[in-house]
């Protein structure tokens, strides 16, 4: 393998300029690297006369990406047009079927189609890299892939957008609401202008799937996650967050558990000043406990042109090197169909918040219809008195059954005192 890499490179937007600029100013370095050079030698963008930033003179402009797929001077397709289907998905899949590895960046299609895709390429001897599509600039799915393979995962979690804590943060430090935020957030640039998949938890969700495939050998599994968004955050549950010790932060949960691998995302009132709640503004954070090896932490920027960059540059040089390997870290065919584990049987300790009418007898009629699921209270915070005025009641549970904190939850919302659903939020432990 003495002879260039040779790159065709699918998109020129935030990323794939970025990677076409690396790959020029700094060809030297990456070459030695790498053991031989990374030449693009194909483009294609939906505007083939936009100026990029970047010298592309010399490179051929496909207008139709799937011809790159098909180009004879083209050793690895890096696809970074994004989006689950078109384009990305039928480049990718045509790339592979003509034995050029791929690159992407593309965690809404590796979520859903992954293993098909792994398999694919395995099959045409071929590899499918995609450090970029989890977490930017942090080198998560190397570590998990190739770094920590000694023991067995019990879990992976971890701060997987930007754009929310970034978000959260900012409540946080403006005790302003979530609608308000999320505007300033659009105007610098942290959000997209359609925020859903972000602030959904779906884009959380995507880049959950992949690392607990990597970490626990299972089939990339989207459906099985239980995704809650950060829209219904208020900054009263900041405050209390605040006020009990905690912050709250969107994570994304993966476990390993008696009763089969556990998937989620939700906002979490995680202990302050433990390495999970100290991730400030779009920084993202990854927590693996790899067996004995112990617990992990990887942190840094997710997103943005130079961290995302930095992973697909990365993938590669691993391709240059010949350094291919299975996708998710074992055969595609040896991947296991993971065993959800039943979100009844789940436990958690629960911030709960209540806005009730401040009448005699209310604080009973929620502890007893708490105690009647056997659901107890560790501590509980009530503020201020304003007789027959709404007021804000705040519990802390012991750790509960998720099913029996949500009957209780609906039994009280059933009630002529309580306004507002009560918010539910889990305690995460450090
Ligand atoms: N931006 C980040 O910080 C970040 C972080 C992690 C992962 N990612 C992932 O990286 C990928 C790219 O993201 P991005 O932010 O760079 O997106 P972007 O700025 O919107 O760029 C997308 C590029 O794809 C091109 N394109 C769109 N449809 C095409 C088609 N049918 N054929 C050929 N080219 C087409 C666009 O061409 P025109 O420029 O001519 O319109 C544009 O250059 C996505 O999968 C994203 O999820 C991004």
């Amino acid at each position: 393998m003495t002879g260039a890499l040779k790159v065709g490179l699918a998109g020129l937007g935030t990323v794939g300029a970025g990677v076409a600029k690396v790959l020029r100013d700094h060809s030297q370095a990456l070459s030695w690297r790498a053991g031989r050079p990374i030449s693009i030698t194909a483009v294609s963008a939906r505007d083939a006369r936009r100026d990029r930033g970047v010298d592309l003179s010399g490179v051929h402009f496909e207008k139709d990406a799937l011809a790159l797929a098909e180009r004879r001077d083209v050793d690895v397709v890096v696809e970074l047009i994004g989006g689950e289907e078109g384009a990305a998905r039928a480049l990718v899949e045509a790339a592979l079927k003509s034995k050029k590895h791929v690159v992407t960046a593309n965690k809404a299609l590796l979520a859903r189609r992954g293993a098909d895709l792994a398999a694919l390429a395995e099959a045409q001897g071929v590899s499918l890299k995609f450090e970029a599509a989890i977490c930017g600039g942090i080198p998560i799915v190397k570590a998990l892939r190739e770094g920590l393979v000694a023991y067995e995962f019990s879990a992976v979690r971890g701060i997987l957008n930007g754009t929310c804590n970034f978000i959260l943060t900012q409540m946080e430090a403006t005790r302003r609401p979530f609608a308000e935020v999320l505007a300033d957030a659009q105007r610098l640039g942290y959000a997209e202008a359609d925020p859903a998949l972000d602030i959904g938890g779906g884009d959380t969700a995507h880049k959950l799937t992949l690392l607990a495939s990597l970490a626990f050998g299972t089939v990339p599994d989207l459906e099985g996650v239980a995704v809650t968004g950060i829209e219904k955050v208020t900054p009263a549950d900041i405050a209390f967050a605040g006020e009990l010790g905690y912050r709250l932060k969107l994570l994304g949960v993966a476990r390993r558990t008696a009763n089969g691998i556990e998937q989620r995302v939700h906002p979490a009132m995680v202990r302050a000043r433990t390495p999970l709640a100290d991730v400030e503004s779009s920084f993202n954070a990854v927590m693996a406990d790899a067996g004995e090896a112990g617990p992990f932490f990887f942190a840094g920027r997710g997103a943005g042109r130079g961290p995302t960059t930095s992973a697909v540059v990365s993938d590669l040089v691993d391709v240059a090197r010949g350094a291919f390997g299975p996708a998710f870290g074992r055969p595609a065919g040896e991947l296991i169909k993971a065993h959800r584990a039943p979100t009844e049987s789940r436990k958690s300790a629960y911030y709960l918040r209540f806005q009730v009418l401040d009448v005699p007898g209310v604080m009973a009629e929620i502890s007893r219809k708490l105690a009647d699921e056997a659901v107890s209270i560790e501590s509980m915070i009530q503020r201020g008195r304003a007789p027959g005025e709404p007021v804000a009641i705040v519990m802390i549970t012991h750790e509960s059954p998720h099913a029996s904190v949500v009957r209780a939850l609906k039994a009280i919302a059933a009630s002529d005192k309580v306004f507002e659903t009560p918010g539910m939020i889990p305690m995460e432990p450090a």
